[in-house]
């Protein structure tokens, strides 16, 4: 039986406030778990706003489960900014983060201050994510200095895929691990307002989870970070190509779209498509002049 309550959404809309980088730092001091999910476009956005998540990534995950590339590397800004645009539109109330795509704050600091500034003047975004560890701490602080909120994400992470040499999970041998809590508390020093934790052992997330102050959300980093964030895709069902063993599947949705389609095509082929039900109708007297004026 489903878990998932009934919410009427009217109700929570009538009671709730814009979620914040504060809200996310008051929920950990209270214990309370962090909800966020990726999101690519508009009506994704708005069911998502509606049944309160705290916050939304636009993730350049979109590269993979939206637009089909290989992996995230060949995600543009243009690309990025064309999704947060819409997401923003759907969404009232969530943290809504932009993801920084591939070389967009590599080259150098003043391209990621203008890129991550670009997120929220364009994208009308409230935060950034950047992936890396120690050797983003300026580029992070420069972010920072100049108003922007940045997220961290160290762990898997995906940008520097053939860097690490697939989809690997990361943190496992005690030095891999120390490094990684080492690049977390730089991060936090540097100014980000949260850290995801992607594909490290739940023990590390645990434990990194308690000595930071601000809030970590784990993605394949089992149940003791402060918040949890999937790709929607995955979560839904909608992408195929490849599922992390992390992911836990709400919904079938590539089979109840396979069927709607098929049940499209069969009906359009066999003539039973459109009724009149779903057609246009024209007044008789209307339709009477028509023929009487192209007749006579
Ligand atoms: O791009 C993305 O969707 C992400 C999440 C996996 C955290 O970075």
């Amino acid at each position: 039986m489903s878990t998932i309550p009934n919410i009427s959404t009217d109700s929570l809309i009538r009671t709730r406030n814009k979620i914040t980088t504060r809200s996310l730092l008051l929920k950990k001091q209270r214990g309370e778990p962090i909800s966020m999910l990726t999101a690519y476009d508009y009506p994704t956005s708005m069911i998502m706003d509606k049944l309160g998540i705290d916050s939304i990534l636009v993730g350049d995950s979109l590269g993979m489960v939206v637009l089909g590339y290989e992996n995230t590397l060949p995600v543009t800004m243009e690309e990025m900014l064309h999704h947060c645009k819409a997401v923003a539109r759907g969404s009232q109330f969530a943290l809504l983060i932009g993801d920084m795509p591939f070389m967009s704050y590599q080259v150098s600091v003043q391209e990621a201050v203008r890129n991550a500034g670009r997120f929220l003047q364009e994208g009308s975004m409230d935060a950034v994510k950047l992936e890396g560890g120690r050797e983003r701490t300026e580029t992070i602080k420069a972010i920072v200095g100049s108003g922007i909120p940045v997220m961290g994400h160290i762990g898997l992470t995906p940008q520097s895929v053939h860097q690490l040499g697939g989809f690997l999970a990361q943190g496992k041998t005690a030095s891999a691990a120390k490094r990684l809590y080492e690049d977390a508390i730089v991060l936090q020093d540097a100014g980000c307002f949260s850290l995801v934790l992607e594909s490290v052992p739940e023990r590390l997330a645990g434990f990194i989870s308690k000595r930071l102050e601000i809030p970590t959300i784990g993605i394949g980093a089992g149940a003791s970070c402060d918040g949890q964030v999937l790709v929607t895709h995955d979560l839904l069902g909608y992408f195929d190509r490849f599922t992390p063993r992390f992911v836990k599947k709400y919904a079938d949705l590539s089979t109840i779209v396979g069927e709607a389609i098929a049940g499209f095509i069969s009906e359009v082929n066999n003539r039973e498509f459109p009724t009149t039900e779903h057609s246009i109708d024209m007044p008789d007297e209307e339709w009477d002049i028509l023929i009487d004026e192209i007749e006579k």
